[in-house]
């Protein structure tokens, strides 16, 4: 039987970290930085090389917002949903850019432009509803603000 080759970027970047279940967070972080989002392979290369199962990959990959576990949009959109956050009424917001980017929670727009996604605390839990877009930090926000700041976006990409 023929073994299958693991991704050397994979094994090289685990070997830096050290092939510990402790340092996933950063190797998984360090590998979306380089390919953009985690395939199947690489998790199944890692995972090989680490020696422990592709599910204990996943479950740490998932747990973090910022490791990607597919393609994402342009502007990744973040909606807090940890509990300051969700008393304040975040689930309108989610509603309220599920309608006007036509997708649902944790999809990506056909245009590739807009991924929307729930994270946890970011850290301004007196200021909630707090999202990130992208690196950016927008708290105070409500149906309305995120909408027009969804669309400002989106005119200012078409503007370019
Ligand atoms: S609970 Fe939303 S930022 Fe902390």
């Amino acid at each position: 039987m023929k073994t299958l080759e693991l991704d050397r970027e994979v094994v090289e970047i685990s070997g830096k970290y050290g092939k510990s279940k402790e340092n996933l967070p950063g190797i998984l972080q360090e590998l979306v930085a380089k390919k953009g989002y985690l395939t199947e392979k690489t998790v199944r290369d890692l995972a090989k090389d680490m020696d422990i199962s592709a599910n204990e990959v996943y479950s740490v990959a998932t747990f973090y917002s910022f490791i990607k576990t597919k393609p994402t949009g342009k502007y990744v959109i973040r909606i807090c949903q940890t509990i300051s956050c969700e008393l304040a009424g975040k689930e309108e917001i989610v509603k309220a850019l599920e309608k006007e980017l036509r997708i649902k929670c944790g999809d990506t727009t056909d245009d590739m432009l807009f991924t929307l996604e729930r994270t946890n605390c970011i850290g301004m839990c007196d200021q909630g509803p707090a999202m990130l877009l992208n690196d950016e930090v927008y708290t105070k926000m409500d149906s309305k603000k995120a909408v027009e700041l969804i669309r400002e976006y989106k005119s200012k990409d078409i503007l370019k």
